[in-house]
């Protein structure tokens, strides 16, 4: 087992990349504090985790309220006593243009999305900090890296996602606690298939999807989790800073 007596973090647990995450890292021995808003789902994988014999404490949280990001940490600490582990997944995302868009739904996706990772590691870090030990990865997107149209908000805070890594990766190199990112390309979770339902074309944007990523087919929740199970164990101890890109060769590849 590859996260044996270690406790994580995971944002987002309740869909798609984080849930993925959370049922990975439990099966590699962690205990998992996962939060999200979706309570329903959330308490489902819960239950999963349990019944398989992990360790899961779901916490309904906004990971965008100071306040409620507090609780839950605390909530967390009280369960298990501590934190090695803090995985950033959720981001979420619409549709828009700079010169159209309402100033409301700019500051949503940076708070939701950025600053959701800033207050999460605020109060996981000073525990990783006294205990020298940790590694938190954020989720950030190809789109952090690249230009694509119709999303100035989400690529902006994805890039900003990317210069916190490496800020909060030189800060607390020599304190012991590594930071790094992943950078998924079009990977196949609820929060895609809602841009799809609002496309005006789904079958064209799925084509087009799949033409973009040059080994034929795009990602699945999975290939990320196994990403951020490298970068949260012991395996990566000599790796900090790092955007680890895993884009079934997107960024790789020149025009189509
Ligand atoms: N799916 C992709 O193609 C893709 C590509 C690149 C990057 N990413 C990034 O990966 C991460 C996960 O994406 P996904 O596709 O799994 O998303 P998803 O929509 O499938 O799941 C996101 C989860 O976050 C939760 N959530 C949303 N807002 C929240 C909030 N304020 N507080 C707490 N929980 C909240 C949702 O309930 C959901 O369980 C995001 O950061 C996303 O930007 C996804």
């Amino acid at each position: 087992m590859r996260l044996k007596d270690r406790v994580a973090l995971v944002t987002g647990m309740a869909m798609g990349i984080g849930e993925a995450t959370a049922e990975l890292f439990a099966a590699e021995g962690a205990a998992i504090v996962g939060l999200d808003i979706n309570e329903k789902q959330g308490a489902e994988i819960q239950k999963r985790i349990r019944a398989q014999g992990g360790q899961c404490l779901f916490q309904v949280t906004d990971v965008g309220s100071e306040e409620a990001v507090k609780k839950a940490v605390r909530a967390g600490l009280d369960e298990f006593g501590r934190f090695d582990i803090l995985v950033n997944v959720v981001g979420i995302a619409s549709e828009g243009a700079v010169h159209e868009m309402e100033t409301a739904e700019w500051e949503r996706i940076l708070r939701v999305n950025l600053t959701s990772m800033f207050l999460t590691s605020k109060y996981v870090l000073p525990g990783m900090l006294t205990q020298g030990r940790g590694s938190i990865v954020h989720i950030t997107s190809v789109q952090g890296l690249m230009g694509f149209a119709g999303y100035p908000h989400y690529a902006a805070s994805k890039g900003g996602i990317i210069s916190l890594t490496r800020q909060m990766a030189r800060e607390y190199a020599a304190k012991g606690v590594r930071v790094n990112c992943i950078a998924p390309g079009t990977v196949e979770t609820p929060l895609n298939l809602q841009v799809l339902a609002r496309s005006p074309d789904p079958e064209k944007l799925r084509t087009a999807w799949l033409k973009m990523h040059p080994i034929g087919r795009i990602g699945k929740p999975i290939d990320i989790a196994y990403g951020a199970l490298y970068l949260a164990s012991d395996e990566s101890s000599w790796v900090t800073g790092h955007c680890l890109v895993i884009d079934g060769g997107l960024s790789a590849s020149g025009p189509i």
